[in-house]
């Protein structure tokens, strides 16, 4: 892998110990912001492979250590659903972290996945643009993603014009049955944040992660069009992952 000081690449046993090491460098990211502007500002993805760590940021061990009224909480995308829906990254968070730790509602930042895609988008960057200024881009304190087999990250396709997207903050994303439409943040919005997590596990991932890290920002894969300006990179790798079993 290429050296880059703001990349940092962490392998784990299995997706406990990752996700363990991610809540615990999530919780330091949130006391230092919290210290910083007296706020914590998170942008979160669904997906699998979060599911835990937000299980266990929401745990008596970890919900302890957080200043819960003073986070709030964004979505990098969304599913075109209503928030009860299955595929819905609310319903996620709703399900293993909101119901048991106090986040005041109005910190709940979340797309609108029951409204017309567009309509949402522009809604979304409207809520952004409330919270973090209207003069400049979003500059979030953490942004959790995932990567797909594909090497798409949040809503960001390989292919699809938002991966293009050089203006706006949020984009509809429109995507074949059986597929649901999405809603994302766009690529100028998660390159202005502070940190960036990518959370990746099993061995169907091995392969991109590898084109990605080893080609060190492949262009070909959204995800590896991530590489926050001022930021930094951690991605929680467990070893199949990894390519190492
Ligand atoms: C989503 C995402 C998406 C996800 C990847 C990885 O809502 O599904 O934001 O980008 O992070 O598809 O998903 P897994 O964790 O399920 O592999």
């Amino acid at each position: 892998m290429k050296a880059d000081p703001a990349v940092r690449v962490s392998v784990f046993d299995d997706l406990e110990a990752l996700s363990r090491a991610a809540a615990e460098l999530f919780l330091s990211a949130a006391s230092d912001a919290i210290a910083l502007r007296g706020r914590f500002s998170v942008a979160l993805s669904g997906g699998a492979t979060p599911r835990r760590l937000y299980t266990l940021l929401a745990s008596s061990v970890y919900q302890s250590r957080v200043a819960w009224s003073h986070v709030h909480l964004f979505w990098a995308d969304e599913r075109c659903v209503p928030p009860d829906h299955r595929a819905s990254n609310f319903k996620l968070l709703s399900e293993t972290l909101l119901g048991r730790v106090f986040v005041p509602e109005k910190n709940i930042h979340r797309m609108r996945g029951e409204a017309d895609a567009e309509e949402a988008a522009r809604e979304y960057e409207n809520q952004l643009s409330r919270f973090f200024g209207p003069s400049s881009l979003p500059a979030f304190d953490l942004i959790m993603l995932g990567v797909g087999e594909d090497g798409h990250t949040a809503s960001l396709f390989p292919g699809s014009p938002a991966v293009r997207e050089e203006k706006r903050m949020v984009v509809p994303v429109y995507l074949d049955k059986p597929n649901f439409n999405r809603i994302t943040l766009t690529l100028p919005v998660i390159n202005h944040a502070s940190r960036v997590f990518f959370l990746a596990a099993g061995k169907a991932k091995a392969g991109v992660i590898h084109h990605i890290l080893d080609e060190g920002n492949s262009r070909e894969y959204p995800a590896g069009l991530v590489c926050p300006e001022a930021g930094t990179i951690t991605w929680f790798l467990d070893q199949e992952a990894a390519g190492k079993s």
